[in-house]
C-alpha cells in the first residue's frame, strides 16, 4: 500500500514536471483547395464555420479529430521550409476529420495563403505534402461568447439537438447537460457527431446547459445559466452568457514559451 501511495506520488510528480500549456509537434499537412471540402466536414459546423476563423480551417488525423472532440480546436501550424513558408505559419481551427493518415492536417486554401510567402503558395500547393511543425493555441473570439446553434432537425418538445460554436480557449468539451432553468435534474445530452449534441428528453420551459471541458490536467463544469428560452426555435443561434478560456494542458519535454 506504503508502495502504491509512493509510486502514485512519483507519478503524479513527473507528469507535473511534463505539464505544458503548449507543446510543438512535428508533422506533415497536405491542402485542399476548397473550402466547402472543410465546412461540410465531420464536425459539422456548416456555413457558420466560415465565421469560426476568418475561414482558415483544417481537417485533424484522429488522434485530433477526437470522435469529435477536437472540433473547433485551435492550432499554429507553420510549414518548415522558410523559403517557402513564414515563421508565423497559419492559426487554423479544426473543423473536420482527415482519415489519411500520412499527415496530420488537411489545410484549407486560407490557411495555405497564410502560410506561404508571398507569391509561395502554388509552390507549396505543388508539392502535395510538406512538412510541418504545429502547436495547440487558445481559440479567441473577442466580444463573442460561447453559442448554442439549435438545428433544424431539433423538435420542441421531443427532440433537441445543438450545436456549440466560439469555443474559445485551448480544451474539449467533454460532455454537455441540459436543465430547464431554476431546476436540478440535468439530463445529459450524447455527442451526435462532431460538435453537435442531442437528446430526445428535453426538460420543458427555458433551458440551463452545463459543460465539461478538459482543463488543465483534468476537467471542470461551465455553467450557462440561462440559455434557450422557453419557446426555443430550430434554425436559432443562441448566447450561452459564458466564455472559455481554459487551457488543457499536454505533456511533452520541453514545452514551448515562444512566440512564433
Ligand atoms: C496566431 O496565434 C498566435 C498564438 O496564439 C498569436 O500570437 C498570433 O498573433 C496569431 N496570429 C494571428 C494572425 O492571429
Ligand atoms: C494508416 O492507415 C492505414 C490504413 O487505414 C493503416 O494500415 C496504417 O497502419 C496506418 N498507419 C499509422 C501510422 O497509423
Amino acid at each position: 500500500m506504503t508502495h502504491f501511495v509512493w509510486l502514485l506520488s512519483l507519478l503524479l510528480l513527473l507528469s507535473s514536471a511534463t505539464a505544458c500549456d503548449r507543446c510543438v509537434h512535428q508533422s506533415k499537412a497536405s491542402f485542399v483547395t476548397s473550402v466547402a471540402a472543410l465546412t461540410s466536414g465531420a464536425c459539422g459546423y456548416g456555413s457558420a464555420a466560415i465565421s469560426l476563423n476568418g475561414g482558415n480551417l483544417g481537417a485533424g488525423v484522429s488522434s485530433l479529430y477526437k470522435g469529435g472532440a477536437g472540433c473547433g480546436a485551435c492550432f499554429q501550424i507553420r510549414c518548415k521550409d522558410p523559403k517557402l513558408c513564414t515563421s508565423k505559419g497559419a492559426n487554423v481551427t479544426l473543423t473536420d476529420h482527415n482519415y489519411d493518415n500520412r499527415t496530420d492536417f488537411v489545410l484549407g486554401f486560407f490557411a495555405l495563403l497564410d502560410m506561404a510567402h508571398n507569391g509561395m503558395a502554388r509552390d507549396i500547393y505543388k508539392l502535395g505534402i510538406v512538412d510541418i511543425e504545429y502547436k495547440r493555441i487558445p481559440c479567441v473570439y473577442e466580444d463573442q461568447n460561447l453559442a448554442v446553434s439549435v438545428e433544424e432537425s431539433s423538435q420542441r418538445p421531443y427532440y433537441l439537438q445543438i450545436k456549440l460554436l466560439y469555443q474559445g480557449g485551448q480544451t474539449e468539451i467533454v460532455g454537455v447537460d441540459v436543465a430547464e432553468v431554476g431546476d436540478s435534474n440535468w439530463n445529459s445530452m450524447s455527442r451526435n457527431y462532431g460538435a453537435v449534441w442531442d437528446t430526445s428528453r428535453v426538460p420543458n420551459g427555458a433551458l440551463q446547459f452545463r459543460f465539461v471541458v478538459t482543463s488543465g490536467f483534468d476537467g471542470k463544469w461551465i455553467w450557462a445559466k440561462s440559455v434557450l428560452p422557453a419557446d426555443w426555435k430550430p434554425g436559432q443561434v443562441y448566447d450561452s452568457g459564458v466564455q472559455i478560456t481554459d487551457i488543457a494542458q499536454e505533456s511533452c519535454y520541453p514545452c514551448d514559451d515562444g512566440t512564433w
